[in-house]
C-alpha cells in the first residue's frame, strides 16, 4: 500500500499547547503521527528548538539554523517525553520548535508547524514587583461580639479591594506579558478588559511554600497613550472559608488577600519596559461586598465605580496600597491548567414556588455558577442560593452544605443588568431566585460550567442507556471535582484534595479528560504536603493538619504519579516525585518490621463507606498497598534507571507478599476476613501464590453470591472489583454487580436521577429519605472509578504490561451482561485508539482503530476462535484463553495502525437479538 510520509502535529510541551510558562527542566516534548495507510509508525525524530523573540525588532521569526537544540536524527519510535537537551533557556525566553518523523519506511516528514513555549521567569530573582494590598484589619473567627449574635461568617466577610495603576506607552508595543499572581485570587483588567480568562485563579496551592502564577499575551489589550492595570482581588483559598467547619483559612496562610504582578512591554524599535506592583497603586472598593469560596458572593451595583479599569478616571480618592517584600517563598509558573468556563447550561425548567420564587432547574449537578439577566428599571435585591437536589416538597435541600452557604446577592443599579459571580463556586442543579423582579423567563438564567479546564480524552456508548448516563455521570463527577487540586466534593463545607479518592479515580479521570498537567501540578502539592516523617499526608494542599500515612491514602504518593507516567509515557514524572516517594517507603517500612503494615496507619480510613460491613482488616489492607507500592516502586526505579533500588523495592515486595500470604492467605485460598475489598486487594496486589489464585477468585465469587449479587465494597475496594473479577475468570459477575439494581449500585443513583456520581450509595431512599446531612455528597467521584473498567474491559482499550503511554495495546473487550454493543475511544498521547463491538444472533463484530506508532494484539473473545476472521478473511495467527470465564478462549491477531475488523462466532451464552 502506498503511503505518504507521516506528518508531526498536535505538538505539546509540558503536556500543554504553546504554555507561556514552564520551568527550564519540565521542557518536555510530545507529538503526533498523523499519515493514511496501515502499520505505520515513527523509526526516528528530530527535533529543533530555536529563539523566537516574538515581535523583537523586524520579528524575523525563528532562526532554525541557529537553533539552541537539535537534537539530529534520534532512531526512536518515542513521540512523548522527549526532554530537551540544548544550550541552556533564558529565563523569560521564547522558543519555537518543529519535528520531523522517519516513518517504518525510513521517509522523512516535511518539518511540522512550529510551536512555542516561553520560559518561566527565576522563581526568585526574576522578579522585581513588591506585594500589594490594602492593609486592612478583617475579622478573623473570633470570640462572639458583645452587641448581639455572633455571625462569625458575616463578620468575615469584607469587600474585594480595587487596584489601579496607570502607566504610559509612548512607542508602537512588539509584545506584552503580563505576569501575574496573588495571594487569594484575582482578576486581571487592562484598559476595561479582562486580561487572559482564567477564573479563580491563580489556584491552590500551599502558599507558604509555593505559589503559582500565569502568563498572559496581552499585546493587544495595549494602546498608545495613557493605560490602566487593574486588578480585583478576593480571598479564595488563601484568606476565605475553607475545609470544614466555616474556618477562614486566615489563621492560616494570611488574613488578606494581596496582589504581585509585573508587565513586560517590549517595544516594536527595541527596549522594554515594565510596570509593576509598587506603591504607585491605588486601593478602594467597589460592587463586589464579599466573595468567599463556599459562602457565596454579593454585589451592590451603585458601588462600583464606573470605569476604574480604563484611563481618564478619577482615583483622587483612592488610597495608597501597602507594599510588602517579597520573601522566600518560590514562585512558579503554573505548571497545571487555568481554571475557566467551559461551558453553559441553559435552565430546563423555571418554575415559581408558593412564596414565589423561582426555582431554575438545569438538569445536571455541576459546579460553577449562574449569570442572570436582570431587567431594570429600578433596583432589585436578588438572591440566589444553590443545591444539588431538591426535598419532597420542592425546595432546595441544603442541609448537606454543612456550613457553607452556596449563596450570591445582587443588588442592581437601576437598569438592566446582568448578574454574575466571580470569586466563588457553588455545587448545583437547582438554584432559587428570589427577589427578581417581575416573571423570571428560562432564556433569562444559565449556569456557567467552572473547573479546571482539562479537555475530553474519552468516549463511550453502549446499548444500555443507563450506562450511558453513568458514563456522563462519572465525567460530570470529575469536571466538578477537578477545581485546582482533585477535591471529594464542590458543594459542602470541605472541598479537599482527599489522596484516597484521587488515587481510586486515577486512572479513570485519565481515560476521561487530560489530565497530565492537571496532575503534575497537584503531585507538587502532594510532595509539599509530606510530613517530615516521609508520610505522605490525607490531603494536599494539607490546610493546617498533621494527618498523614492512612494506607489508601498515603499511597496515592506512588500510585498517582505511576499512573500518570502509564498513561502519558513520560518517565519526568517519576524522576521528579522519586525522593517523596522513597521517603513515604521508608517511613513505612521503619515502623513495620515485620513486613505486614500494622503500625503507623494514621487516620486509617479503611474501606471507607463500604455499604453495610467493614470487615476488611486494616492492616490487610494497609499491607497489600505497600505491597502495590514495592511493585510500582520496583517498575519505577527500572524506568528511570536506577537499577540497584529497582532490586531492592523486588526484594521488599518479596518479603511483603512471604508475611502477607503467611498471614492472610488460608491453604485453601480464602483470604482472611473475607471480604469482596480483600480478595480484590490481594488479587489485584498479587498477593496470592499463584497456585491458590484460581481458589482464591473462586472465593471472590461466593463472596458476590452471599451478598445476593451485590457489592460490598467502599472507596478503596470498589475500583479493583470488576478489574478483578473480569480478570479471573468472574466477567460474568462483574456484570452482574454492574446491572445490579437497588441498594447498593451504580445503577440505583442512575436510577434515582442521579446526573454525578453520589458519596454514599444510598444518598436517598425512598424509605428514609436523605442520608445523614453531615456527610452525603451528591457529587463525589470515588465510587466513579468504575470507570477505567468500562474502557480497559468492557471496550478493551488496555495497554500492554510493559507499554506506558499507549504504544503497545492488548485491546481486549470483554462483552457481557445486557450489552449488545458497546463502542468508545480514548485520545492517547499518541493519538486516538477506538473500539467497537456488537453482537448480532450468534455474530460478534470487533472493529478496532490504531493511530500512526501504535501497535495492538487485538484478542477476540470467541465460542470458536480458530473460526475468527478479519476483513481480508485472514484467521487469528494463535488462540489464548479469554481470562473473563474459565475454559473461554479468545482469538489473537497482531496488529499495527489503520482500522481493523474482525468478525466471529460468540462467545457461547453471549448470543444476541438479530439485528
Ligand atoms: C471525604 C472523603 C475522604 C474521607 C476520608 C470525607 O469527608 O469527603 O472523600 O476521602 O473524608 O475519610
Amino acid at each position: 500500500m502506498s503511503s505518504a510520509p507521516l506528518t508531526p502535529a498536535d505538538l505539546r510541551c509540558a503536556y500543554r499547547v504553546n504554555p507561556l510558562g514552564v520551568a527550564p527542566g519540565q521542557v518536555r516534548l510530545s507529538w503526533q503521527l498523523h499519515g493514511p495507510g496501515r502499520n505505520r509508525a515513527q523509526s526516528g525524530y528530530q527535533v529543533q528548538v530555536a529563539v523566537d523573540e516574538a515581535g523583537q525588532a523586524m520579528d524575523p521569526g525563528p532562526d532554525w539554523d541557529r537553533a539552541v537544540w537539535d537534537s539530529g536524527r534520534v532512531r526512536s519510535s518515542d513521540s512523548a517525553g522527549i526532554g530537551y537537551a540544548g544550550q541552556d533557556l533564558r529565563r523569560g525566553g521564547r522558543y519555537a520548535w518543529r519535528v520531523r518523523a522517519w516513518d517504518e519506511r525510513e521517509s522523512v516528514s516535511q518539518w511540522s508547524d512550529p510551536a512555542w513555549f516561553e520560559v518561566e521567569l527565576d522563581p526568585a530573582a526574576g522578579w522585581r514587583a513588591s506585594w500589594i494590598g490594602q492593609g486592612w484589619q478583617r475579622a478573623l473567627n473570633g470570640p462572639p461580639a458583645e452587641d448581639g449574635p455572633f455571625d462569625p461568617v458575616a463578620r468575615a466577610l469584607q469587600p474585594a479591594p480595587y487596584l489601579r495603576r496607570e502607566f504610559t506607552v509612548d512607542r508602537p508595543v512588539a509584545a506584552a506579558r503580563l505576569y501575574v499572581t496573588a495571594l487569594g485570587l484575582y482578576e486581571m483588567r487592562l484598559n476595561g478588559a479582562r486580561a487572559g480568562d482564567a477564573v479563580l485563579a491563580p489556584g491552590w496551592t500551599d502558599y507558604r511554600q509555593r505559589i503559582a502564577y500565569q502568563t498572559y499575551d496581552v499585546t493587544g489589550l495595549l494602546r498608545p497613550g495613557s493605560n490602566v492595570l487593574g486588578a480585583i482581588l478576593a480571598d479564595g483559598w488563601y484568606s476565605g472559608f475553607i475545609g470544614f467547619d466555616a474556618k477562614r483559612a486566615g489563621g492560616l496562610y494570611g488574613t488578606e488577600p494581596e496582589l504581585l504582578a509585573q508587565l513586560l512591554v517590549r517595544f516594536a524599535g527595541g527596549g522594554e519596559t515594565w510596570v509593576l506592583t509598587d506603591s504607585e497603586w491605588r486601593v478602594s472598593s467597589g460592587a463586589i461586598r464579599h466573595a468567599d469560596l463556599l459562602m457565596g458572593e454579593r454585589h451592590e451595583q451603585a458601588l462600583e465605580p464606573e470605569g476604574w479599569d480604563r484611563p481618564d478616571f478619577d482615583a483622587r480618592g483612592w488610597s495608597t496600597v501597602v507594599r510588602r517584600d517579597r520573601d522566600s517563598v518560590p514562585l512558579v509558573a503554573d505548571p497545571g491548567p487555568p481554571v475557566r468556563v467551559t461551558q453553559e447550561l441553559p435552565a430546563r425548567s423555571v418554575q415559581r414556588d408558593a412564596a414565589g420564587r423561582f426555582i431554575a432547574d438545569f438538569g445536571q449537578n455541576l459546579t460553577g455558577w449562574l449569570r442572570l439577566q436582570v431587567p431594570g428599571p429600578g433596583t432589585a435585591c436578588v438572591r440566589i442560593r444553590h443545591a444539588e437536589v431538591l426535598d419532597g416538597d420542592g425546595a432546595l435541600y441544603t442541609d448537606n452544605l454543612r456550613t457553607a452557604r452556596q449563596t450570591d446577592e445582587f443588588v442592581t443599579g437601576g437598569g438592566p443588568a446582568v448578574a454574575e459571580p466571580r470569586f466563588t463556586l457553588h455545587g448545583f442543579r437547582y438554584a432559587e431566585i428570589s427577589g427578581y423582579p417581575g416573571e423570571l423567563p428560562a432564556d433569562a438564567v444559565t449556569a456557567r460550567v467552572v473547573h479546571s479546564d482539562i479537555a475530553p480524552a474519552g468516549a463511550f456508548e453502549s446499548s444500555a442507556g443507563w450506562l450511558n448516563q453513568l458514563f456522563a455521570n462519572i465525567d460530570w463527577g470529575q469536571r466538578g471535582n477537578f477545581i485546582s487540586v482533585p477535591t471529594d466534593c464542590p458543594q459542602r463545607d470541605e472541598r479537599l484534595g482527599w489522596l484516597g479518592d484521587a488515587q481510586i479515580f486515577a486512572r479513570t479521570a485519565c481515560y476521561n479528560r487530560d489530565v497530565a498537567a492537571f496532575f503534575a501540578k497537584w503531585l507538587d502539592d502532594v510532595a509539599d504536603a509530606q510530613h517530615p516523617s516521609g508520610a505522605f499526608p490525607d490531603i494536599a494542599p494539607r490546610l493546617n493538619l498533621d494527618w498523614a500515612g492512612a494506607p489508601a491514602w498515603g499511597d496515592a504518593g506512588v500510585i498517582v504519579p505511576w499512573t500518570i507516567w502509564k498513561m502519558y509515557g513520560d518517565p519526568a514524572v517519576l524522576d521528579r516525585m522519586y525522593p517523596a516517594m522513597t521517603a513515604w517507603m521508608e517511613f513505612i517500612e521503619r515502623g513495620n518490621p515485620g513486613y505486614l503494615r500494622a503500625r503507623e496507619l494514621g487516620n486509617c480510613y479503611n474501606d471507607w463507606l463500604a455499604p453495610g460491613d467493614d470487615g476488611t482488616a486494616p492492616e490487610l489492607l494497609a499491607s497489600a498497598y505497600w505491597a502495590y507500592d514495592a511493585a510500582l516502586m520496583a517498575e519505577i526505579a527500572e524506568v528511570t534507571g536506577r537499577e540497584a533500588e529497582a532490586a531492592g523495592y523486588r526484594a521488599l515486595w518479596s518479603k511483603i507478599a512471604t508475611a502477607f500470604a503467611d498471614g492472610f492467605v488460608g491453604g485453601d485460598g480464602r483470604i482472611a476476613c473475607d471480604t469482596q475489598t480483600a480478595y480484590v486487594l490481594a488479587l489485584h496486589m498479587n498477593l496470592v501464590p499463584d497456585e491458590l489464585r484460581e481458589a482464591a477468585a473462586g472465593w471472590l465469587r461466593a463472596a458476590v453470591d452471599r451478598a445476593d449479587g451485590r457489592l460490598t465494597t467502599g472507596f478503596v475496594g470498589v475500583g479493583y472489583l470488576l478489574p478483578v473479577l473480569s480478570s479471573t475468570g468472574g466477567l460474568a459477575d462483574a456484570y452482574r454487580l454492574l446491572g445490579a439494581e437497588g441498594l447498593p449500585s451504580w445503577r440505583y443513583m442512575v436510577d434515582q436521577g442521579a446526573t454525578t456520581v453520589w458519596e454514599r450509595w444510598d444518598g436517598w431512599t425512598a424509605d428514609r429519605g436523605f442520608q445523614s446531612a453531615w456527610m452525603n455528597s451528591f457529587n463525589h467521584y470515588a465510587l466513579g472509578a468504575v470507570g477505567e473498567w468500562l474502557y480497559r474491559f468492557v471496550l478493551g482499550l488496555e495497554q500492554a504490561p510493559e507499554s506506558a503511554g499507549f504504544g503497545r495495546l492488548v485491546v481486549r473487550p470483554h462483552p457481557g451482561g445486557e450489552l449488545t454493543w458497546a463502542r468508545g475511544s480514548y485520545q492517547s498521547v499518541r493519538g486516538p485508539v477506538c473500539s467497537g463491538w456488537s453482537v448480532s444472533g450468534e455474530r460478534f463484530t470487533l472493529r478496532v482503530e490504531l493511530p500512526p506508532n501504535v501497535t495492538a494484539s487485538v484478542r477476540v473473545p470467541s465460542a470458536d476462535p480458530g473460526a475468527v476472521r478479519d476483513a481480508a478473511g485472514g484467521g487469528p495467527s494463535s488462540v489464548a484463553g479469554f481470562p473473563g470465564r474459565a475454559g473461554a478462549q479468545e482469538a489473537v491477531f497482531e496488529v499495527g495502525s489503520g482500522t481493523h475488523e474482525f468478525t466471529g462466532p460468540v462467545l457461547a451464552g453471549q448470543e444476541g437479538q438479530d439485528g
